[in-house]
């Protein structure tokens, strides 16, 4: 059976990076030792954007949280200006006061990387996040949990889709250096965390957004696996949420 989601429209990207902050901090405050399930991409920049202007401010301070990112691609290492690892640091990490070894990325130049897949799925079971953020995909992906991918997935080494290798190609000088391959959380390791928030904007996510919420879900379209988390809170801009019938 479908769980109730609950969906969040504001009008802005700066408007919803601000409600998410202020339910990050709502529910870590009331934990002693809680673990945040991080995303990286276009998305998630403007809340980190807050989250370090909170801090700044004498806001809420970072020193007993965890980490848990969501994926890196595979042979770029922490240095490289376009693994995940460099930009959560640039991004994140080095504005608050969270300890280095709290953080935690999959290792994309791991020598086994079979090893490092197992290692992480542990390390999420072991630590499900109190919240996970997400991104969408234009295609539906989560993490790198591209179409197709099973609900039953756990950590594993992933072949991105040309469509993921086109859209992220805006980050890199060229499409032939866009990573093929990353290790990504599986499906089923993202839906151990207690609560999950997506955020969706832009109109690329339109149709994405629209088939997560409104077709039975299926693997074709991963994210559409979030009808059956318990606890899943969306917001979305009005472009992202142009799609969605008035009546849903
Ligand atoms: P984006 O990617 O935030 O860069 O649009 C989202 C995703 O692919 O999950």
């Amino acid at each position: 059976m479908r769980n109730i989601m609950k969906v969040y429209l504001l009008e802005s990207p700066g408007r919803i990076a601000r409600a998410v902050l202020e339910q990050i901090k709502e529910t870590l405050s009331e934990i002693e030792n809680p673990v945040l399930g991080l995303a990286t991409g276009s998305t998630p920049l403007r809340l980190y954007g807050e989250m370090i202007r909170d801090y700044n401010n004498g806001g809420f301070s970072y020193k007993k949280v965890r980490t848990i990112n969501l994926d890196e691609y595979v042979g770029l290492d922490g240095s490289h200006p376009q693994s995940y690892r460099y930009f959560m640091n640039e991004n994140l990490f080095d504005h608050i006061d969270i300890k280095k070894e709290n953080t935690f990325v999959p290792n994309g130049v791991a020598k086994d990387l079979d090893a490092e897949c197992q290692r992480y799925s542990k390390l999420v079971s072991d630590n499900p996040p109190d919240i996970q953020i997400l991104g969408i995909g234009s295609n539906g992906h989560i993490a790198f949990n591209e179409p197709g991918s099973s609900f039953d997935s756990t950590t594993r080494v992933v072949d991105l889709t040309e469509n993921t290798i086109k859209d992220n190609s805006r980050f890199f000088d060229s499409i032939d250096e866009v990573p093929k391959q990353a290790i990504s959380m599986g499906i089923k390791d993202i839906m151990k965390a207690k609560s999950i928030i997506l955020i969706a904007t832009g109109t690329s996510k339109a149709k994405a957004l629209r088939r997560m919420l409104t077709e039975h879900y299926a693997e074709d379209s991963p994210a559409s696996v979030l009808q059956m988390h318990k606890n899943v809170t969306i917001y979305a801009d009005e472009s992202a949420a142009h799609l969605i019938p008035e009546a849903f």
